[in-house]
């Protein structure tokens, strides 16, 4: 593993621009489960029951339910080591941007400013019909819009089958077609539209995940903790 991460230190230096893609498995050293490995949150809940427009629509109660629950479970969730190194990474001018599939603002909050929030974000609360912001106090204790009185309010975040919001996907895969390298961390892959970046990317493209991803041909592959690769990493470049 020391060699490989020595390596990528390497690619990172000799690097123009350097742009980073995240799923959950960057999030699970700051325990947020991930959401298909063994323990993951929907071998719990069946994501067609509470994660769907279909669902938000049809059975609100539960929906509501169900978010409040993660709201709640990330009150005392703080960023790991491998945040932070990232940040770093941007404030020394390695790193242009990082798109994130993680809806937690864990990136932001350990410093980093170039955030795509592909999914959006469980903290940022709107009125599903009006799209008024509200507090998180508003979402939890199921009040009505202030503005248009409608009992709707929902997390700023993307269910299956809702489009991403286009201006945030536009800009991040402008910025991952000019990388010449592209990292994908803590991500299996799943998910459309953000599992085909890494055949966007023009430039080299590393894979550091906990298991391998298939149909994808990366440049360099690490298998292991997205915390310790990065804290390793950390301590080469920084
Ligand atoms: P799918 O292939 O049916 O969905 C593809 C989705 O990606 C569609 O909703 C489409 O609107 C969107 N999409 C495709 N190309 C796009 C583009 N160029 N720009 C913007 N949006 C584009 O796959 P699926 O597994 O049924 O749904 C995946 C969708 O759910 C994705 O949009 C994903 O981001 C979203 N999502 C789901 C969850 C969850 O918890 N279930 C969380 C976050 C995001
Ligand atoms: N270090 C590295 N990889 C990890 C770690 C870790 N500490 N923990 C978990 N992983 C890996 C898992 O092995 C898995 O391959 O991260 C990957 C997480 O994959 P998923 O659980 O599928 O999460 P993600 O790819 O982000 O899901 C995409 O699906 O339901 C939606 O909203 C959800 O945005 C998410 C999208």
């Amino acid at each position: 593993m020391r060699n490989e991460i020595e390596k990528l230190a390497n690619i990172i230096k000799d690097s123009k621009c350097l742009v980073v893609m995240t799923g959950a498995g960057m999030d699970t050293e700051s325990n947020i489960p991930d959401f298909r490995s063994q323990n993951g949150l929907w071998y719990k809940v069946d994501p067609a029951k509470v994660a769907t427009v279909e669902a938000m629509y049809q059975n609100y109660p539960l929906f509501h339910e169900f978010y409040s629950a993660r709201i709640k479970n990330m009150e005392n969730v703080v960023p790991h080591k491998g945040h932070y190194v990232l940040a770093e990474l941007e404030k020394k001018g390695y790193l242009k941007s990082i798109a994130t599939q993680n809806i937690s603002g864990l990136h932001t909050r350990a410093g980093s400013k170039n955030v795509y929030e592909l999914h959006g974000n469980l903290r940022r609360i709107k009125c599903n019909e009006c799209g008024t912001r509200h507090t998180i106090e508003d979402f939890l204790d199921k009040k009505n819009c202030n503005k248009c009185g409608k009992n709707f309010l929902r997390p700023e975040i993307v269910l299956f089958g809702e489009m991403l919001p286009t201006n945030i996907w536009d800009r991040a895969i402008r910025d991952v077609k000019n990388s010449d390298v592209f990292i994908i961390i803590g991500t299996s892959l799943q998910v459309s539209p953000v599992n085909q970046m890494p055949y966007i990317a023009k430039g080299k493209t590393i894979y550091i995940n906990m298991e391998k991803a298939r149909g994808y041909n990366f440049d360099l592959e690490i298998i292991g903790k997205a915390g310790e690769i990065l804290g390793e990493l950390g301590e080469i470049l920084l």
